[in-house]
């Protein structure tokens, strides 16, 4: 029986090896090489696998995503029904996310743009200290990631809330949730960090109105999906100076490209989908643990709730 590696990315070896060093009885193989389809019994696939093609594999036991999100997974046609779809929760991800939120809210606290502005044209100036304990932030998702950076921004003293889509509890975290609560989170953000899934309802969640719901001069961060924002709306929100700047790392389509305006816009910092790279070294004793979980017929472990779409 065999595990079979689906993404396009330079990765694939890294995670054979990383497998293979969790358990040298496993056998790896690499897309499109899959040999005999009776053979595969897991896969562990990224967001440029065509899902359909697993339905041809008769003993899949097991769908992997090799990140957080999964949204690429159960989009149409979607995983061969019956089959358990687990997603990545792992240390190394959530660090890395957790990073890039606090780097990104703390050039937006610290004036970082206007300083670099400044620097540019060799000026010497002292702009107003900001504040942090009034600068508050509004975190849409409080899962794995975004509970971590509440946390982790709620240790610099910033006023930290949270939207969730069913009620959930963060200490510290004012928590929001349901329609009426986006709105009423939103009225209160100054710095916007996206970590939601990305399903069918949250999909446009950062558009015109809800960004006209932030107070005038607020932030953006998303590190989601580029689905969750329409680009369009905020290009407009930025370019009115109602949004004073957005970081976004993530994009519809990936790669951005060349001519879209958020490369050259002044106050957007575009990253490449990379805020929270997976290592395969960190996340492969989960992937191995949950294939003798799947064999021995035991309850898996980082599911995905198909309902929730997450
Ligand atoms: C990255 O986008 C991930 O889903 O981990």
């Amino acid at each position: 029986m065999a595990i079979l590696l689906c993404t396009k990315t330079a990765a694939m070896n890294d995670w054979r090896d990383a497998l293979l060093a969790e358990d040298s009885s496993l056998e790896i193989r690499l897309f499109p090489e899959a040999g005999d389809p009776a053979d595969i019994e897991a896969a562990v696939c990224w967001n440029q696998h065509d899902m359909a093609e697993l339905r041809r594999y008769p003993n899949l036991k097991l769908i992997v995503s090799m990140g957080a999100g999964v949204d690429h997974l159960l989009r149409p046609p979607g995983p061969p029904p019956g089959i358990p779809v687990a997603r990545l929760k792992d240390h190394r991800l959530t660090t890395g996310m957790t990073e890039f939120v606090v780097l990104n809210v703390l050039r937006f606290h610290r004036q970082d743009l206007e300083y670099r502005a400044l620097q540019a044209k060799r000026v010497w100036e002292e702009l107003p200290a900001p504040d942090t304990a009034r600068r508050r932030i509004g975190i849409l998702g409080l899962g794995e990631l975004g509970a971590a950076s509440a946390r982790a921004l709620l240790s610099f003293g910033f006023p930290v809330s949270g939207w969730t889509r069913t009620p959930r509890e963060v200490e510290g975290v004012t928590g929001f949730h349901g329609t009426e609560g986006l709105d009423a989170m939103l009225r209160q953000t100054d710095i916007l960090c996206c970590l939601l899934p990305l399903t069918p309802q949250t999909r446009g969640v950062i558009n015109a109105r809800t960004l006209a719901l932030l107070p005038r001069g607020a932030f953006v961060i998303n590190s989601a999906r580029g689905g969750h924002v329409v680009a369009e709306d905020l290009l407009a929100a930025l370019d009115s100076g109602h949004i004073a700047a957005a970081a976004l790392d993530v994009f519809e389509p990936e790669p951005l490209p060349a001519e879209h305006p958020f490369w050259g816009h002044p106050r957007v910092l575009v990253w490449p989908h990379a805020s929270a790279i997976t290592i395969p070294s960190s996340a492969a004793p989960q992937v191995v643990e949950n294939l003798r979980r799947a064999r021995e017929g035991r309850e898996l472990i980082n599911l995905v709730d198909f309902s929730a779409g997450y």
